[in-house]
């Protein structure tokens, strides 16, 4: 006798439907399937297929940092130690595990993490900004996904009648847009201006919030800086408008600066740092601010270590917090290890700073090499248009897709972009996510690629975008 099924898609937390994230949605899953159809012998015009739907370096690549496998492996393992590894490994693995109860990585930590880490951090933020930082303000999580979803968590409360609305970026990062809908909050999208090279506008800013407002009680405002898909880097200024803005409408700010190591050439002004000098009441305001390890030089995606700094809380909003964080246990100590390695990285002097420092030379290289060439092939393609990119790790290039084949994704049911990000993959096996996942002004069509592939693979996508392009048009036009 069968049973029936007790969790059916009508008695599910509806919500749970209406959850998209579409870098790893349609496209990849079809990607997934074409690897095991070329594996099979399916024939087609590629042998491999190149994904570039997701930001993870040691993915497409990128070597571990030698100091901080070292240090987690012997975290892990102390009974490794010898000589042959170096003292400064060793020193700093005896203070990782002296904060660690008795002496495990195997043990729970503090929910908020080991407190030898969390003073590592305050002390890296402190010398970022020239502001004063503290340990106490300081939440592990396991990634910054985790802390940002605990953080809008909060808002999740009807305020006078009304449900709550966050304020979120288009293009955004859909982590925000999904849990947004998970949590039942209302998304108040406010435009980029991409011919502005992705600026805020104070103006767009007042009409996304007056048209939410209609509707929603406008409580928090998400900036994604340097922005995710868009590559941009706010200006001082922008910075500013935008903190002025929030005082003004009472606003909550997260700053989502995942990407602040990943930056080319321009200066990076944290949030935090800006407030703090702008003084007066900007000073006072709250603050939730994210970093992670899974980005940055070391993108250590798979170890899940990130943190929040939240600022200026409310006494028991705050107690509140910690409680939904102590529900959770602690983040996996093993990510705490790696976080403490990148909030104090080896020193002038010390045995493993060499090999770093070459390490992180030869990362800094590839983020510059690809960034430029990304952003040179992609504007000397006929009816594309890039931004500057200035960091983070991908490229958003806008293309213009021709009317008949919007028609042809009509047809199919897909969006214009969705088609052709579709037609691309089974016609080169490059395997890229559309504009729709991340959001686009009506009517404009993109796609976000990363671009830290190893050179020749790099070079091999981007020839594949070029003729894709070219043959397209040709089809089309
Ligand atoms: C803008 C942005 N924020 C947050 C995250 C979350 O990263 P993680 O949970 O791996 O720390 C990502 C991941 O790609 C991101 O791009």
């Amino acid at each position: 006798m069968k049973l029936e099924a007790s969790l059916t898609a009508d008695n599910i937390n509806q919500k749970l439907l209406s959850i998209e994230y579409a870098v790893r949605g349609p496209i990849l899953q079809r990607a997934q399937q074409i690897e095991r159809e070329l594996q099979k012998g399916v024939p087609k015009p590629f042998p491999r297929v190149v994904r570039a739907n997701i930001g993870d370096c040691h993915a497409l690549g990128q070597k571990p940092f030698t100091f901080i496998r070292q240090v987690l492996a012997l975290a892990a393992c102390p009974e490794m130690a010898s000589a042959a590894v170096p003292e400064d490994v060793q020193q700093r693995v005896r203070e990782i595990l002296e904060d660690c109860t008795q002496g495990s990585v195997g043990a729970y930590s503090p929910s908020g993490g080991l407190a030898l880490v969390r003073r590592r951090v305050a002390e890296f933020l402190a010398a970022r900004d020239g502001v004063p930082a503290s340990a106490d303000d300081i939440h592990l999580g396991s990634g910054a996904s985790d802390v940002i979803k605990a953080v809008l968590t909060m808002f999740a409360e009807q305020v006078d009648g009304k449900p709550s609305a966050v304020m979120i970026p288009v293009p955004q990062y859909p982590l925000f847009s999904g849990t947004l809908s998970e949590l039942g909050l209302v998304r108040a999208d406010y435009q980029l201006d991409e011919e502005r090279a992705w600026a805020l506008q104070p103006s767009e800013l007042e009409r996304a919030h007056a048209a939410a407002s209609q509707h929603a009680r406008v409580r928090a405002i998400v900036v994604i800086n340097p922005g995710n898909p868009t590559g941009q880097v706010l200006t001082r200024e922008n910075i500013e408008e935008v903190i002025k803005f929030a005082y003004q409408h009472d606003l909550f700010i997260m700053a989502d600066e995942v990407y602040q190591e990943n930056i080319v050439s321009k200066p990076f002004h944290s949030f935090k740092k800006v407030m703090h000098e702008m003084g007066g009441p900007y000073a006072g305001m709250e603050l939730a601010s994210f970093v992670t390890c899974s980005k940055g030089w070391a993108a250590e995606c798979g170890l899940r270590a990130g943190f929040v700094e939240l600022l200026r809380l409310a006494p028991r909003v705050l107690a509140a917090f910690r409680a939904a964080r102590a529900v959770m246990q602690c983040p996996s100590v093993l990510g705490q290890c790696v976080l403490d390695c990148v909030m104090k990285r080896p020193a002038p002097g010390e045995p493993s700073y060499a090999q770093f420092a070459a390490e992180l030379a030869a990362v800094r290289r590839v983020l510059a090499e690809r960034t430029a060439t990304a952003y040179h092939t992609f504007n000397s393609i006929p009816g594309y248009f890039c931004n500057p990119i200035d960091g983070s790790m991908f490229a958003y290039p806008r293309v213009d897709i021709p009317e008949r084949a919007q028609e042809a994704a009509r047809d199919l049911g897909l969006s214009p972009d969705e088609f052709y990000c579709l037609r691309l993959l089974e016609e080169t096996g490059v395997c890229v996510i559309p504009g729709t996942g991340f959001g686009q002004r009506a009517g404009t069509f993109h796609f976000r690629t990363t671009i830290l592939h190893p050179r020749d693979e790099f070079q091999h996508m981007m020839d594949c975008f070029r003729r894709f392009h070219l043959d397209f048009l040709e089809k089309y036009s």
